[in-house]
């Protein structure tokens, strides 16, 4: 299990229990944070579940595929250096404690 705490853009921060495996968009649209959409449902082909990484952890994530680059250009909500998709990340030991902060919109 891996704790990953959501802050919405209202300021409103939430932390889950992640199982292992699980995607961070999947831990978000299971406990209904509403910063995520995740229409797509995971194949990273809508960019809805666009999240900003805390940067301090950025080092302890996978590198972003070519799919996930090309779909970050496609986020409604300004791409900042440590934009990600929430769909790519897998909950692991190493992002334990992950604090992700959500864009005003993903649409
Ligand atoms: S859920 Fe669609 S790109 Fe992540």
């Amino acid at each position: 299990m891996t704790h990953i705490t959501y802050v919405e853009a209202s300021g409103e921060a939430n932390t889950f229990n992640l199982p292992e495996g699980w995607s961070l968009m999947q831990g978000a649209t299971t406990n209904g944070v509403d910063g995520i959409i995740g229409e797509c449902g995971g194949s990273c082909a809508c960019a809805t579940c666009h999240c900003y990484v805390d940067e301090a952890r950025l080092a302890d994530l996978p590198e972003a595929s070519e799919t996930e680059l090309a779909m970050l250009e496609h986020v409604a909500s300004p791409r900042k250096p440590n934009s990600r998709l929430a769909c790519q990340l897998k909950a692991n030991a190493k992002l334990e404690g992950l604090v992700v902060h959500l864009p005003e919109t993903q649409e």
